[in-house]
């Protein structure tokens, strides 16, 4: 495994030299081992709370010849977080990550968090920033036909933009086209019996499009 699909590659764009990371639900592994086979992060972790799951990053791990620390947790129960300043979730929903992230007292030393979750994107932009955490940047890429969003986010009092909170920072064209072009599908599936559904979506879809100028 020396490539990383488009994926996980768009995850790695926000990993510092300086950075030691906790891999929460790390799966296969697969990204833990690029970190470290490359020497992106002076640190990595990984962890899972699936014993199948960390038993096959265990055993992709022991093929790769590195050494990296595993944990089984659910989310950062189990997890030593001394000297970890940064924690990267991908692959799960948004409530999966908001219950990672429950842990405040835990947290309160990470300065950085990178995510990527497959849906309720504003739902996570918002509950971050009220967490303390600012959404610095995001990178949105097409891998095998389905959009993934990642997100950067830095410990810091400071609050997104309702807009920002709301669509992220609109930076991939070719993804706010199918965006908007969904949810002009979506108001114009809605019978004009359900008038007020119609009308929110169709408000929504004006939003988005003004947003998008
Ligand atoms: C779809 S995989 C994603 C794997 C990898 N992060 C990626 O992006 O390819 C989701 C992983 O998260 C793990 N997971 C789910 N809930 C978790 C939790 N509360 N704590 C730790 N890991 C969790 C699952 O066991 C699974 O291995």
């Amino acid at each position: 495994m020396n490539k990383l699909s488009k994926r996980l590659d768009s995850l790695i764009y926000f990993v510092e030299k300086e950075d030691s990371i906790v891999d929460v639900g790390c799966d296969h592994g697969y990204l833990s081992i690029f970190l470290k086979r490359n020497n992106l992060c002076k640190y990595i972790m990984a962890s899972d709370i699936n014993q199948n799951a960390l038993q096959s990053a265990k055993a992709n791990i022991k093929k790769s010849k590195l050494k990296i620390d595993t944990v089984l947790s659910d989310g950062l129960e189990n997890i030593p977080l001394k000297g970890i300043n940064a924690l990267l979730i991908s692959g799960m929903g948004t409530s999966t990550i908001l219950h990672i992230l429950e842990a405040k007292e835990k947290i309160k030393n990470i300065k950085k968090i990178i995510l990527q979750s497959n849906n309720e994107h504003a739902k996570l932009r918002k509950s971050l920033n009220d967490l303390g955490y600012y959404l610095k940047e995001e990178r949105v890429v097409l891998d095998k036909g389905k959009w993934y969003v990642s997100m950067l986010f830095i410990q810091s009092n400071k609050k997104n933009k309702e807009r920002e909170i709301l669509y992220g920072y609109l930076n991939n064209p070719a993804y706010n086209q199918v965006v908007l072009e969904q949810l002009k599908k979506i108001q114009k599936k809605i019978p004009f019996t359900s008038i007020k559904a119609k009308i929110t979506a169709y408000r929504d879809y004006k939003k988005y499009k003004k947003a998008l100028k």
